[in-house]
């Protein structure tokens, strides 16, 4: 078993630190570039989402990221305490989006479900959002 936690500023400044922070801790299992990639591309999509739609782009506040390894099996939390998903059962739904502008496509949490192996959604309205993504990793061919 191994864990790392991770406190960041809600700035989109910090994404790709989390996308770097998620790829090196990985990187003693040896994951494939794919893996990498698709890890990463779940990071983006997750934190993303916690800064712009939890926070605002509030960089006072918080992204908490924790990740657990145990054996391949990879649990990866991404956490805002910020205005919560208002239509939770909506929202896994592809180009479901409540952003006006024409970059939010609604596609964030499909391509999360879609390079996962699971995504639970727990959000409560002004309390905040957390990302439960489980994903294992295959086996590297080593003894
Ligand atoms: N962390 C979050 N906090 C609040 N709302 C969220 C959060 N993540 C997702 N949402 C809501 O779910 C919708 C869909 O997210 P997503 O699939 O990533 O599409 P997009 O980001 O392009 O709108 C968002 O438009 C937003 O309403
Ligand atoms: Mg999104």
């Amino acid at each position: 078993m191994n864990q790392m936690e991770i406190s960041f500023s809600a700035t989109l400044d910090n994404e790709n630190f989390a996308r770097t922070a998620v790829g090196a801790f990985l990187t003693p299992l040896n994951p494939t570039i794919d893996e990498i990639i698709e890890f990463k591309t779940i990071v983006s999509e997750g934190v993303s989402n916690a800064i712009i739609h939890g926070y605002d782009n509030s960089p006072e506040c918080h992204v908490v990221m924790k990740m657990t390894i145990e054996d391949r099996n990879i649990q990866l939390i991404i956490q805002d305490y910020g205005k919560g998903i208002e239509n939770l059962d909506q929202v896994k739904t592809p180009f479901y989006t409540t952003a006006k502008d024409l970059e939010h496509a609604g596609m964030g949490i499909t391509i999360i479900e879609t390079l996962a192996d699971s995504l639970e959604i727990e959000s409560v309205i002004n309390i905040g959002t957390k990302l439960i993504i489980k994903k294992r990793l295959k086996d590297n061919g080593k003894l």
